[in-house]
């Protein structure tokens, strides 16, 4: 099935699988869609059309909020298959035989159609409003929490360019509405928008694609090395590419089946007062001077429909999309540390607070050695806290992580603390982006180690097991056999009182 082209595409696949409600109440953006999203999220609901927000046009939210909504998007059954289909990409090796070959052709197509392809016009562009005619007060910005600053546009696809390569950046980068045609960036200091700002000379062209399908909305989110354009992501995971048009005012490409565009410019020494804002950090980030976003067109298709995403206390929609990131970006970071057999990230830790990995340990400090790669690799590095477990561990089991953490560590001589940068939007540690690294090494001990002989772990032998499923009936105990999921269903109430 050929993925959503764009908004409108989407939300007739989320209809026909009934994954969206269409809300026809007048509500206002300024808090209460806040109200109304964070009850549904938190009650695993689905997607909203707000048909009637006090504004012009409608808003879509809610759209990412659940596993099966995120798979939808990617049309995959899971968001691990979303991963190996980049794997399978990324670990391609010389073919052997024929069959090989044309699965490796089909390979390299994959990678050839994933090239964004220019086109002369696109819907976005059947209204374009310049100078004095753009308003961003026609859109319904919400004020998600009171105690944030003003409106922000919290899903935009941001996209620059590198003024010394010309390589192509979009990122996710909220957009706080100062007036009719300026908004602040928030472009935080690890990220690649802000590193193009910081090259340019005088000022940097910026266009903002607003309503996307959802993988292109996705892919702006994704942590890609600076050189990779996240429309190429995009255009892979799709299996088709993206269709961009020329800009009507500045000389950057945009996605020809946006909802909405804004276009316009950022100076390089202009800076204003951003925040605060309700972050996904589950507290205000306090204001802080960030660049000024100047608008000179707004363009959109008829009946643009808005787009927008309420980030707070974990677990909010955002928490998908941190997801699919953990999930797809799995087969890469294996490229990097194979040893690492799966990981996880929490999302009440708010992803970059920890990070618990399972590995195949085969030497002394190998669990160190893959907690300093993880604070060595992309935004991985921002990690705070990492908890090392061995690879037969299910790091999605956080009662199975807790017991090993539980009977495996001496804090003396398994919890390494270190340090180094942390996350912008980290409240914590004593100096913005710098502070203390937590590692946890949860495996087992060998003697190499100089520790007391590691006792073995308690197992059932099979042949007992066997014996009392083939015998289960006898025993009148009027519950079903499949013991396992019984028993560890009771050892998670247990654990939880
Ligand atoms: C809903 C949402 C909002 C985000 N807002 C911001 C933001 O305001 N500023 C920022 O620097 N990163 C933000 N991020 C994270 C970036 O989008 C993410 O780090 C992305 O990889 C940045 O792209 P880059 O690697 O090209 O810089 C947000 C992510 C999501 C999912």
């Amino acid at each position: 099935m050929a993925p959503p082209g764009d908004v409108r595409d989407w939300i007739a696949l989320l209809e026909r699988e009934g994954e969206l409600v269409r809300v026809s109440a007048e509500v206002d953006p300024h808090l209460e869609i806040t109200e109304i999203v964070d009850r549904v999220v938190k009650a695993g609901g689905p997607a909203l059309l707000f048909e009637n927000p006090k504004s012009q046009h409608p808003l879509l939210i809610n759209q990412f909020g659940t596993e099966r909504r995120m798979c939808l998007a990617f049309g995959a059954d899971s968001l691990d298959d979303v991963g190996r289909r980049l794997g399978d990409v990324l670990e391609m090796q010389p073919p052997q035989g024929l069959a090989e070959k044309v699965r490796g052709l089909k390979k390299l197509k994959s990678i050839a159609d994933s090239q964004p392809k220019s086109v002369r016009n696109g819907p976005v562009q059947e209204i374009v409003l310049t100078g004095d005619e753009v308003d961003l007060g026609t859109l319904p910005v919400q004020t998600c929490w009171p105690g944030d600053a003003a409106p922000f546009i919290t899903l935009p696809a941001v996209i620059t360019k590198d003024p010394r390569t010309g390589a192509r950046n979009v990122g996710m980068y909220r957009l706080q509405v100062l007036d009719e045609r300026t908004t602040a960036m928030h472009w935080q200091i690890h990220k690649d928008g802000r590193a193009d700002y910081l090259l340019a000379d005088g000022k940097l062209e910026v266009a903002v694609a607003l309503g996307l399908d959802p993988i292109t909305a996705y892919s702006a989110s994704a942590p890609l090395p600076k050189h990779v354009d996240e429309f190429m992501l995009a255009g892979f995971l799709r299996g088709e590419p993206v269709e961009l048009v020329p800009a009507k005012t500045v000389d950057l490409e945009v996605p020809a089946n946006a909802e909405i565009v804004l276009e316009g410019y950022i100076a390089r020494d202009e800076l204003t007062e951003e925040g605060p804002f309700g972050d996904h950090t589950g507290y205000y980030t306090p204001p802080e001077p960030f660049p000024v976003f100047h608008v000179t067109a707004m363009t959109m298709r008829r009946d643009a429909i808005y787009p927008s995403i309420v980030v707070g206390k974990p677990p909010q929609e955002d928490a998908w999309l941190g997801k699919a990131t953990e999930r797809i970006f799995l087969p890469a970071i294996r490229m990097s540390v194979p040893e690492i057999v799966d990981y996880d990230l929490p999302v009440a830790g708010a992803f970059h607070n920890c990070c618990i990995v399972s590995i195949r340990k085969a030497f002394p400090g190998h669990a160190q050695k893959v907690m300093h790669a993880i604070w060595g690799l992309g935004m991985l590095s921002l990690t705070k806290s990492v908890v090392v477990v061995d690879e037969w561990v299910n790091v999605h089991d956080y009662e199975e992580v807790f017991f090993r953490v539980g009977a495996n560590v001496d804090p003396k001589r398994d919890v390494l603390i270190s340090e180094g940068p942390l996350d912008h939007l980290d409240h914590a540690p004593t100096l913005q982006f710098y502070g203390g690294k937590l590692g946890i090494d949860a495996t087992h001990k060998g003697p190499e180690e100089g520790t007391r002989p590691w006792p073995p772990e308690i197992e059932m032998t099979d042949e007992v097991r066997r014996l009392v499923d083939e015998r289960w009936a006898e025993y009148g105990l009027g519950m079903a056999a499949d013991g396992d999921g019984r028993r560890e269903g009771a050892l998670r109430q247990l654990l939880r009182r």
